[in-house]
């Protein structure tokens, strides 16, 4: 399972690109206003280190418009992938840009069916909203599993995203049931690896090993 950055602050997805395990990033136009950067600025800066996809979104609503922004992205980076929203002109929009070998990821997507339909239209990633989905009073759960099910049955090579991610749970049930990547934002990074027990644990082995020091060098 790959995971990837949400957010927009280059210092915390750097910060997080040294931990190790960061796959890439996605980005929207909510978090880059965040920021009071350009969006230019932050994929290039990106650019620098992360070494796999870099998700941009258009703002456009239109599929001219979403297409003419997709190019203009796929110009910042070797990693982008374009995030287009799955509305009728998004699906037209996914369509042009995957056959021109421009990477898309259908976003906004809450149903099954529409990420069937942009798996057909040739999207590189379905992006599945789990805790907008939840939110609604939905089962992010069922998408996940329903779109998993969907596109193995029918052999897409499309790759599902969980976003909206709140907490470590997502994570876990994520992986369990084969989504490709998930994508978390910089407050639930402390939780992929903190656990109380972890540090009652290693109190309890350091307090043991009281002043022995540095058990590499032979005691003299
Ligand atoms: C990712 O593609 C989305 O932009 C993001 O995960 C949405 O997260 P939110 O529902 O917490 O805003």
């Amino acid at each position: 399972m790959q995971i990837f950055a949400d957010t927009a602050d280059v210092e915390a997805i750097r910060e997080a690109h040294e931990w190790g395990f960061i796959d890439g990033v996605t980005t929207n136009p909510a978090l880059v206003a965040e920021t009071d950067r350009s969006y230019r600025d932050i994929v290039t800066d990106l650019d620098e280190f992360v070494q796999g996809p870099i998700n941009a979104q258009v703002v456009a609503t239109d599929e001219d418009g979403m297409v003419e922004q997709g190019r203009k992205y796929d110009t910042w980076s070797d990693n982008i992938a374009v995030k287009i929203p799955v509305t009728q002109e998004g699906i037209k929009a996914i369509d042009r840009l995957s056959d021109e070998g421009i990477k898309t990821n259908a976003t906004c997507l809450f149903s099954p069916v529409q990420a069937l339909v942009a798996a057909k239209n040739g999207a590189s990633y379905v992006s599945t909203w789990w805790g907008t989905v939840n939110d609604s009073g939905h089962d992010g759960y069922e998408l996940v599993r329903n779109t998993r099910e969907i596109l193995d049955q029918y052999g897409y090579d499309t790759e599902i995203i969980v976003a909206s991610v709140r907490d470590t749970r997502h994570i876990v049930k994520s992986a369990r049931i084969g989504a490709d990547i998930i994508t978390v934002p910089p407050w639930v990074f402390g939780m992929l690896w903190d656990n109380p027990l972890t540090n009652q644990s290693l109190d309890n082995i350091l307090s043991e090993w009281g002043d022995r020091g540095d058990p590499t060098v032979d005691p003299s």
